[in-house]
Parts: structure tokens; sequence; C-alpha cells
């Protein structure tokens, strides 16, 4: 194939939020897959709030993205060669395509996308990482049940939307925590929440004395910081307190601790991280359970779709901590 591929590189590790110099877009001839690979013309490309970790030269649960790198990412698109038998040419698939326009891939790394089930991004969103991210999140770490309360931050982003939804569609009560009326807005409308704070315009601390009135049997943290500790405030007897992501804290050189930790003895709670990848395994069964979700309505799927191909992708990256995302945000790379 005499096409041409353009990639977003790693130009230069940036201090606190990514700059327009951080990325540079190449140019190579598009490869060929070679023998249990796959070409995949890349649809749409994930951002992800652990992108800007993966750029720190720091020893992590994956090595960080070399100066001159193709930048890591997950990516949606179509199988145009195949030299697989798992995937056949125009087959839709999902996985770590990187951020670039055409992948040559192994076939074992990407998962089918089944469009007849939902749009191609919603394989990045709900039925994609985010959706194993919440669901593991919330059920496994979380052991979140009926009638208890979930508190989640980040809630109107694409990892909590889908916890708050999960958490109400296995009967416990939903509280969201996001930045602006909008956002909160959408929670306790749209999505069913039982209730929303706006840590932007209100005193989380307080708030959540009125939001969850029975106190907090799981906080799903997203975002660390001030948040976590006024959650930790709140813990009911025997909490679980699931580390997800600390997104506060990625643009800072020295991330702050939590201060309130003593509330886990006080309550006999547990906090605890976890990495999606880990539950690889297991996505089938996350996977039904979120399209029964979508196909009866109880849970609904939201993409924040930007244009501009993978030369805004840097810019769009940044719209996560700025938060200007509702939803899952997906960069259309044509
Ligand atoms: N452990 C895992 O395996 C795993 C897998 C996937 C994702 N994650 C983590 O999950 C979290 C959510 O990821 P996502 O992909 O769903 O992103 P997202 O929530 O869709 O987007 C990020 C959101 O974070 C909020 N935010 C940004 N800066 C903030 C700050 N200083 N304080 C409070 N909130 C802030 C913004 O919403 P507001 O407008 O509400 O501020 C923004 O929309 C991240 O921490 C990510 O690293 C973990």
């Amino acid at each position: 194939m005499d096409a041409t591929n353009h990639q977003v590189r790693l130009a230069k590790r940036p201090t606190g939020m990514p700059a327009p110099d951080t990325f540079e877009i190449a140019e190579e001839p598009v490869g060929e897959p070679q023998d249990g690979q796959v070409l995949v013309e890349v649809e749409y490309l994930s951002l992800d709030p652990a992108m800007r970790g993966w750029m720190n030269d720091v020893p992590s649960y994956l090595p960080p993205v070399g100066i001159g790198e193709v930048m890591r990412a997950g990516g949606a698109g179509r199988v145009i060669a195949s030299a697989s038998d798992r995937f056949a040419e125009g087959d839709h698939v999902a996985g770590m395509t990187g951020a670039q326009e055409y992948a040559v891939v192994d076939a074992g790394g990407l998962s089918p996308a089944d469009t007849s089930l939902a749009p191609l991004p919603t394989f990045l969103g709900a039925l994609g990482m985010t959706g194993m991210t919440a669901y593991f999140g919330l059920f496994d770490v979380g052991q979140a049940q009926p009638g208890q309360t979930v508190v989640v931050s980040g809630a109107a982003g694409a990892v909590g939307s889908m916890v708050g939804q999960l958490a109400k569609r296995h009967g416990c009560r939903a509280v969201g925590i996001a930045g602006g009326p909008e956002k909160c807005e959408w929670l306790t409308g749209e999505l069913g929440f039982d209730a929303a704070i706006d840590y932007r315009s209100e005193d989380v601390a307080k708030a959540l004395r009125e939001a969850a009135p029975d106190r907090i049997d799981v906080y799903f943290d997203n975002v660390g910081g001030e948040i976590l500790d006024a959650a930790l405030g709140r813990l009911a007897m025997k909490a679980r307190v699931v580390i997800c992501g600390a997104i506060s804290q990625y643009n800072e050189s020295a991330p702050r601790p939590p201060a309130n930790y003593m509330a886990l003895l006080v309550f006999r709670a547990r906090m605890e991280g976890f990495l999606v990848f880990d539950y690889f395994s297991r996505f089938p069964e996350a996977a039904k359970e979120i399209a029964a979700g979508l196909a009866d309505g109880s849970v609904i799927a939201r993409e924040e779709i930007v244009g501009g191909g993978v030369a805004a992708f840097g810019d769009t990256l940044n719209m996560l901590f700025r938060g200007e995302n509702t939803g899952k945000l997906v960069l259309a790379v044509r």
C-alpha cells in the first residue's frame, strides 16, 4: 500500500500541561502486516488522562513512551489487510493502535468491535477500556452492594459517568462530583444519579453530608487531591476507597498525598488501587453486562468526538485537564 501514515510522536517530555512542542507529526509509509498481524485503518483515537503519566521518564506499570516514539494510544478502526485468521479485511476492531492513521498490530491484542451493538467510538468508551475500568473498579475492587452509597469523582467524565450508571443499575445510591452546573444537571437528569456536587462552586465536604446521609460505602476516586480528602472524611464503616486515578495531580511535579487517611483506621475501611489491564481475560463479562444496560436503556454511552485528525491530538488531550469533555473524549482521525 503506498499511502502515507501520519503519526503523533513524543517530541519532548512536558513539565506541567503538555505544550504545543510536546508532540510532532511524522510521516512514514503505511506498514505491511506480518504473520499474526493486521493492518488497521484507525478511525478514532481514545484520549486518556493516563497518557500524561506515560510521558514521564519514571518507572510505572508500563515503560515510558520514548522520545521520538509514536504516542501510546487506544484506537478503533477497520482491518484493511490481514495476516491473521482472527480478523478478516473489513472487520472493525479496537485496541492499542498508537496515535497514528494506520497501525500494524498483533491480532491477539485487538478486540472485535461489533458495530451492530453500538457505533464504533463506543468501543473506546462504554464498551471499551472505559467501561471495563468502571465495571471492575466498582464491583471487583469496590464490592458495591445494592442499597449502598457509591460516590464517584470525575463523575461526568468517561469512567465516572459509567460508574454512577452501573451503580444505579445495581441498586445503589449514586452520587457524582463534577465541575460545573451543566455536568451536574446531566448526571441527575439524563443519567439518573441521585445527587451531584459541583466541586467548583460547593464545599464538597459539606455537600457530601447532605448527599450521602448514610455516609459512603464505596468512594470511586478519579481525581485525588482535596476531593479525595473530603470523601475520606465521610466514609461509612468498612468502606472501600477505589483508587482509579488522580487527574488533579497528573501535571504536578510533587503530587499531594491524602491528609485524611486515618479515616481508614477509624472506619475500618480500605483503599485499593487497580489497573484495568489486569482484568483483560474477564473483559467479556463486563462487556456483556454493559451491552445489556445499553440495550435496556439503563446505561447511556456518551462520547465527545472532536475532529481535526492526528494534528489535533495534543490540543484535544489537554481538554481532559481543562474539564472540557463530557463523557468519553475521542478524536476522529478521518
Ligand atoms: N486504573 C485504571 O486502570 C484506569 C483506567 C482508565 C482511566 N483511569 C483513570 O480514571 C480517571 C478518569 O479517566 P477518564 O478517561 O474517564 O477521563 P475523564 O473523566 O473523561 O476526563 C477527565 C475529567 O477529569 C476532570 N478533572 C480534570 N482536572 C481536574 C481537577 N484538577 N480536579 C478535579 N477534576 C478534574 C474533568 O472533569 P470536571 O469538569 O468534572 O473537572 C475532566 O473532564 C483518570 O484519573 C484516569 O487516569 C484509570
